[in-house]
């Protein structure tokens, strides 16, 4: 299943929702991938899996040709979004942007390129793309140790990857945007329970994205929150006991 939308568009800005589910998608985790352009060019965002590419190039091209992307952002070192890298970087010239801790462990996806990556320090950095510039905010441990968010100032987009995300997708996900928050919380709770490190860092990320002006906070997988689900969800994240907190000792 393929959808894009546009999530937000203003003079030459665009935040894009790429919507696609790897092929044979009930083996696989159906994944967002996000496209912001600003005077013809573009960031792409955890562009996805092997399986994907070509789906993803094919959606993203309505809005920009490739030559154009002069950015990848990988929120961290996962298969569904690292997979397809190798066919990205041969048809751009793209730097990639990631975690400098995951940059030694990127060969191992068969990507050679290295002098394009730009290993990120772990308190996060700017990244300007003609009239914008995104932040890069650490969300470390959430799940992963080097995550990254990334926050558009133009949008009040808030892409959070994994934090916010859903395993489960009902159709096409033609409405993007969680309507029930309690009722979408049952069905995320067994991920963030079991992939993010502890309440202690979701504690700490709540504080990063404080200072920020948030509408739309949008996952790598499933939903976007916006309204009463992104307080829902915030609130919901600031208590919620996950990952080693549930570690019993004796
Ligand atoms: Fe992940
Ligand atoms: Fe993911």
């Amino acid at each position: 299943m393929t959808n894009d939308k546009i999530l937000f568009s203003k003079n030459d800005h665009l935040f894009v929702l790429l919507n696609i589910s790897e092929p044979g998608e009930e083996n696989g985790i159906p994944s967002n991938q996000y496209l912001v352009v600003n005077n013809g060019k573009g960031i792409l965002i955890d562009p996805g899996g092997f399986g994907v590419m070509p789906q993803v190039l094919h959606h993203l091209m309505k809005y920009i040709g490739p030559e154009d992307i002069v950015g990848i952002v990988l929120s961290h070192q996962d298969p569904d979004i690292v997979g397809g890298l190798s066919s990205w970087m041969e048809i751009t010239q793209a730097k990639i942007y990631v975690s400098k801790i995951w940059l030694r462990f990127l060969p191992h996806y068969g990507i050679t390129d290295m002098h394009r990556f730009e290993g990120i320090e772990d308190d996060g950095d700017d990244l300007a793309l003609n009239d914008v510039v995104l932040k890069l905010l650490p969300a470390h441990f959430l799940h992963s140790p080097g995550q990254l968010n990334i926050y558009d100032p133009l949008s009040k987009i808030l892409f959070t990857s994994d934090i916010g995300a859903a395993e489960y997708q009902d159709g096409d996900l033609s409405e993007i945007f969680v309507n029930d928050f309690p009722q979408h919380q049952r069905r995320i709770e067994y991920f963030h329970r079991r992939y993010m490190s502890s309440n202690r860092a979701l504690r700490y990320w709540l504080k990063t994205i404080k200072p920020y002006d948030i509408d739309i906070i949008a996952p790598q997988h499933g939903y976007l929150y916006r309204d009463e689900a992104k307080t829902g969800l915030l609130n919901w994240l600031e208590t919620l006991e996950c990952g080693a907190d549930l570690l019993e000792i004796d």
